[in-house]
């Protein structure tokens, strides 16, 4: 995967093709695809049309004359701008001194003067890279320089309950949150006189059965999960007839309503007073219609608790080598991750899904005040799994250069983090969120 492909023209392109990717390359970190002058000769070659599908962003160099050559059905720079066109890729022209729109562009070209382009001032050299970037699609410069590309969108839920691994994760995750959650579900147990609960995305049922599952008010807790393995196990765990059940439900399916009617007619529930949703959101595609689709099973006095992470609240100080930041980008373009940019969507989607009295009971999970094994367990909790998701990215994309490069780099330097990670006056947050709602 690429964040720039660099198509030029090699007279009086290839230099500043080469500015430009050093620049991107060693100023911002970016993964630059630009290959070298003596490829550019001879036949041409299909390997670029790869390299532009594994691109999002097309610089096209443009200088005096560029384009004129774009006339032959064969020339180089015009098949790659047709296949980056067919593509969708963000085309952006960079216009050199002295270029100017030729007249006899072919019609399958014609669009290229309709995207937006950088003139490129030699004289304000940093200016124009500076306007270049901002136009750039899927990255983004931090003010200390450190380059940081997100997932940009919500994609299919990605993820999967795999190992004892993961539930360990899970369960020192869980350990970690009380002092972030507990005031929240302690008042659910002052509140209601009798619990009956609905937790959905509940994996092994460990984080529910912790915090309100052995409650003795306790009188209906339904688990739903996708991933049937888990949900065998968390029966076998904690399963009570009439009392406690984990079911196999997909909450982003067409059926998950009528299922969720069914469990209900099946156990004798009318209605649930604590919906619980932790660390779900962030893997679905379409939180909202889960959302909706829940507030019809929610008590007239219920509260819907929702646990989630938004990456933009997660801080680290000092980190003069931007190696933890480098570990936090590297976290956000993992797929497996989930989107990590889902925190800042709650208030909105709870809002818009019809609920009312939404708070947002918590916001970031910092390290002031913790001691050394719970500083371990914030390591443990967000450090690690990054390895760990690297590893499956790996085999996942094989031939992915740049998630080789991090693997590699963050497994020769994990244990250097961890050290630097207990130095007390190290200030980190992350940016867990909790909201609680009302129908
Ligand atoms: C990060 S875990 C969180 C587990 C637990 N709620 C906690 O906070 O410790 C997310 C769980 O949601 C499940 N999940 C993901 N997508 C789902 C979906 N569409 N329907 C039901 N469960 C899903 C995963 O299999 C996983 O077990």
């Amino acid at each position: 995967m690429y964040d720039v492909f660099i198509s030029y023209r090699r007279d009086g392109g290839f230099e500043t093709a080469r500015l430009i990717y050093e620049h991107f390359s060693n100023v911002f970190g970016m993964k630059v695809f630009f290959d070298l002058e003596e490829l550019r000769s001879g036949k041409f070659n299909l390997k670029l049309y790869s390299a532009i599908d594994e691109s999002e962003n097309f610089i096209l160099v443009l200088p005096k004359g560029a384009l004129d050559r774009c006339v032959n059905e064969d020339d180089w720079l015009r098949l790659e701008i047709l296949h980056a066109m067919q593509k969708e890729k963000n085309i952006i022209p960079l216009m050199l001194n002295g270029f100017t729109w030729p007249d006899n562009l072919p019609d399958c070209l014609a669009d290229l003067s309709k995207y937006n382009g950088v003139t490129l001032n030699r004289e304000y050299f940093d200016a124009s890279m500076t306007k270049l970037v901002s136009m750039l699609r899927g990255v983004n410069i931090t003010t200390n320089g450190v380059f940081r590309k997100q997932n940009q969108e919500r994609r299919e839920n990605p993820y999967h309950y795999l190992s004892d691994e993961e539930r360990h994760r899970l369960y020192v995750q869980q350990e970690l949150m009380k002092s972030f959650d507990c005031e929240v579900y302690d008042r659910i147990k002052s509140t209601y006189d009798k619990l009956y609960i609905l937790d959905v995305g509940s994996s092994s049922g460990d984080l529910i059965m912790d915090r309100l599952g052995r409650h003795e008010k306790l009188e209906k807790l339904i688990g739903i999960e996708y991933s049937e393995e888990v949900v065998k196990a968390a029966n076998d765990a904690y399963g009570e007839e009439n009392r406690i059940a984990f079911y196999n439900v997909d909450a982003e399916s067409q059926q998950f309503p009528a299922r969720i009617k069914e469990i209900m007619a099946e156990q004798g529930i009318e209605g649930f007073n604590v919906i619980n949703i932790s660390m779900l959101l962030l893997h679905l595609k379409t939180p909202y219609k889960l959302l909706k689709n829940l507030r019809q099973f929610l008590t007239r006095d219920g509260i819907i608790v929702i646990k989630d992470i938004d990456d933009g609240y997660n801080i680290v100080y000092p980190d003069e080598k931007g190696e933890f930041n480098r570990v936090m980008e590297i976290c956000s373009r993992n797929e497996t991750s989930g989107y990590r940019q889902s925190g800042r969507q709650i208030y909105t989607l709870l809002g818009r899904a019809g609920y009312n009295d939404i708070k947002l009971e918590k916001l970031g999970l910092t390290t002031i005040g913790m001691d050394y094994d719970e500083r371990e367990a914030v390591f443990e909790t967000y450090f690690s799994f990054v390895l760990g998701d690297l590893l499956i990215m790996k085999k996942r994309y094989p031939n992915d250069k740049r998630i080789a490069n991090d693997y590699e780099w963050y497994s020769t330097t994990y244990e250097e983090l961890e050290e630097k990670f207990h130095d007390n006056n190290l200030f980190f947050s992350l940016g867990f969120m909790l909201f609680t709602a009302r129908r």
